[in-house]
């Protein structure tokens, strides 16, 4: 008895001191050789022992650190996860196709949470859509409800073709307790086509234009 009581004490200290959560599936963005040579073999070695761990953690690593590039590293886009370490999981999806996605809750704690399509040119991953969104998400006060790990986001129909390169859009998870100050991001890239519609539609007005 007494030992479960301590465990549980144990826990939810650990709980309080480290929300924390990231994609489990589709597989998400982890640390590599470039996020090693951009943020440093502190925060290389911090994210590789725990992915879920919040971006405001990952500042006090670094903080002072010789081997920290803090533009290169970029710790508000995607955790500062690069691509160039994870091309081997690039998804490819549709326009209007729908993506079960499973983000694990590793520790809740009070925040807000939202999935977009973020734009990987831009410095702070501009958002080019909004997937989902949470006004309260993992809230310690209720258990956690399964539609927050385990939900499916839309694919937008209105990007045309700015994602249909590699490495030119993620999707992005971003959920920030406030109140213990703690953000993480999670990142999926993806490439899509711009919808077949549209370039049937062009290729009927050429012809058109031809006749
Ligand atoms: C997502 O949440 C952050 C706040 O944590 C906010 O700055 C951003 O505007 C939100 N984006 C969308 C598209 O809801």
């Amino acid at each position: 008895m007494k030992f479960i009581a301590t465990l549980m004490a144990a826990a939810s200290i650990a709980s309080l001191a480290d929300a924390h959560g990231y994609f489990v599936s589709p597989k998400a963005r982890g640390p590599g050789p470039v996020f090693q040579k951009a943020c440093g073999m502190q925060a290389f070695y911090q994210m590789s022992g725990d992915i879920n761990g919040n971006i405001q953690g990952l500042q006090q690593t670094t903080k002072g650190q010789s081997d920290y590039n803090a533009a290169a590293c970029n710790l508000w886009k995607c955790k500062g996860m690069k691509y160039d370490d994870n091309t081997a999981n690039v998804q490819k999806y549709t326009p209007g196709q729908s993506i079960p996605m499973y983000f694990d809750i590793r520790a809740p704690h009070d925040g807000i949470a939202n999935v977009t399509v973020i734009d990987l040119s831009t410095p702070h991953g501009k958002v080019l859509a909004s997937l989902k969104t949470w006004d309260a998400y993992a809230l310690t006060s209720t258990s956690i409800p399964d539609s927050e790990e385990h939900f499916s986001v839309k694919m937008p129909t209105t990007l045309g073709g700015k994602c249909a390169k590699k490495g030119a859009c993620a999707i992005q998870m971003h959920w920030d307790a406030r109140s213990i100050d703690q953000t993480y991001q999670s990142c999926i890239d993806f490439t899509m086509a711009a919808p077949g519609k549209r370039d049937h539609v062009r290729d009927f007005s050429k012809r058109e234009v031809e006749e």
